[in-house]
């Protein structure tokens, strides 16, 4: 048995987001974000044909939910504030009650000692903005730094830990190359200028909050994945797997810690010829404006070959023109979400993060295990034993006390998610909380085995295995 006792202060908790949980109430002033205005266009896109208002109800439930986060070791908790609850139309007008909700969150949150992460943009675009072309659009940034600025204003006196984006590379993979969120194109052109807006805007809302000389810190969210080629003794295989990392990791890693493109991830795309627009100063600001603290949310890596395919031309190019993913044999899987299951990829991020990025303050901002039927694991009382979902989490913790030994600066834990919530188009299918919500009875609450587990956790800051 060995005892892995992790730094002290280290932040224990969740995340979650705005769109996830909140739900809507009649009047409650909300504007439509693309979700919305999805669900309502085409609900047979929606897993069980659940849209975004069937969540987990947290906008009437914080109270109870915040206690739940207590009974379960919390010592931090994150969410985003949904820019279409905050500012409906996207720009002007600020509605009232989502002030006092926040503030009520907030303050709720504080009052149990459990600090508040927040985050501006989880893939909420309000629909007001999409239909003016939403990230395409420059007017987005600006609209999008005004809506950060407000956040700061009111909200900055208590809150100070902010995060600029959630996987801002998702919205690109989804609306712009694989059809998974709205608006649905499949276009590399755009998604490349999607993705420099999305960067840009980060670096402005970093300008503004340093600006405003609050005392906290601000950062972005990055789902990195480590990609792995199939032979690293074969050439064409490790090229390929540097290309998915620029696309996928590097494309906003980079701008991000180095306040810079890399070179690499710049000379293909001016050999695809689609450099995106860029105005005078920008590059400046991203270069000057990099992040105070890295959160990284790691699911599963990414194995990758050569090309080995053939190129589909009937979408114009793709980054999967460059190389194919690769079924490693044998590779250990989560059977009830289909992800694979490396928990060395955890480690392998860290120590990248501490030998190319300058040992940034880092922290594990999402890790999780989906379980799709999870009820099946209830026990007589209908308390969830999810000892796989256990045996997970102290897996990758292992990992990330290996690499704080090694000197990384690690600075706390965050598990996809507290409560079961809705997961975009995918809605309820997987679970990942650790604490069940029974949609049959008005999202009744009930811990799990890891909620149980993980306080214990909390309380020693550690564990034992
Ligand atoms: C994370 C996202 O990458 O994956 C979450 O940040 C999402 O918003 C989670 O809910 C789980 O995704 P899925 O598809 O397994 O439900």
């Amino acid at each position: 048995m060995t005892t892995y006792t992790f730094p002290k202060g280290f932040w224990w908790g969740s995340a979650a987001s705005g769109p996830q949980t909140e739900g809507v109430l009649t009047n409650d002033g909300k504007g439509d974000s693309i979700w919305d205005h999805w669900y309502k266009e085409a609900p047979e896109r929606f897993f069980d044909q659940v849209g975004p208002e069937k969540t987990s109800q947290f906008l009437t439930k914080y109270q109870e939910d915040i206690q739940l986060m207590k009974q379960t070791g919390h010592t931090s908790f994150r969410t985003s504030i949904q820019w279409s609850r905050l500012i409906p139309e996207g720009t002007g007008a600020v509605n009232p009650e989502a002030v006092a909700f926040y503030n009520a969150v907030i303050d709720e949150l504080i009052a149990n000692d459990i600090e508040p992460f927040i985050n501006l943009f989880h893939f909420d675009m309000p629909m007001a903005m999409q239909a003016k072309g939403g990230w395409l659009n420059r007017e987005t940034v600006e609209a999008y730094v005004a809506y950060a600025k407000t956040c700061f204003e009111l909200f900055g006196d208590r809150v100070t830990k902010w995060f600029t984006h959630n996987e801002p590379i998702v919205p690109v993979e989804g609306g712009y190359l694989y059809d998974f969120h709205y608006p649905n194109h499949i276009n590399l052109k755009e998604a490349i200028q999607v993705a420099y807006h999305e960067n840009l805007a980060s670096a402005m809302a970093i300008q503004a909050y340093h600006a405003m000389d609050l005392a906290g810190e601000i950062g972005i969210i990055l789902n990195l994945t480590p990609s792995y080629p199939r032979d690293p003794e074969n050439p064409a295989d490790v090229k390929a797997a540097n290309i998915a990392d620029l696309f996928f990791n590097r494309s906003f890693l980079d701008p991000a810690i180095k306040g810079e493109f890399p070179a690499e991830l710049i000379a293909i795309v001016q050999e695809l010829e689609m450099v995106p627009a860029i105005l005078e100063g920008d590059l400046a600001i991203i270069q000057n404006n990099t992040i105070d603290l890295l959160g990284i949310n790691y699911y599963q890596p990414r194995r990758i070959k050569a090309k080995e395919s053939a190129v589909d031309h009937s979408h114009g190019p793709l980054p999967d023109d460059f190389f194919d993913n690769y079924d490693m044999p044998n590779r250990k899987m989560n059977v009830y979400r289909g992800w694979e299951i490396y928990e060395k990829g955890i480690y392998d991020i860290l120590t990248n993060v501490r030998e190319n990025y300058g040992n940034l303050p880092c922290y594990i901002s999402e890790n999780g295990m989906g379980v799709e039927g999870e009820e099946r694991f209830a026990d007589e009382n209908g308390a969830i034993q999810d000892d796989y979902r256990i045996r997970f989490v102290k897996d990758h913790l292992k990992y990330v006390h290996q690499a704080i030994q090694e000197g990384s600066s690690v600075r706390g834990y965050h598990m996809w998610t507290c409560m079961d919530n809705w997961s975009w188009t995918n809605a309820y299918k997987n679970r990942y909380g650790f604490i069940a919500v029974d949609l049959n009875q008005d999202a009744k609450r009930t811990i799990k085995k890891s909620g149980h587990w993980f306080k214990t956790v909390s309380d020693q800051n550690g564990f034992t295995d």
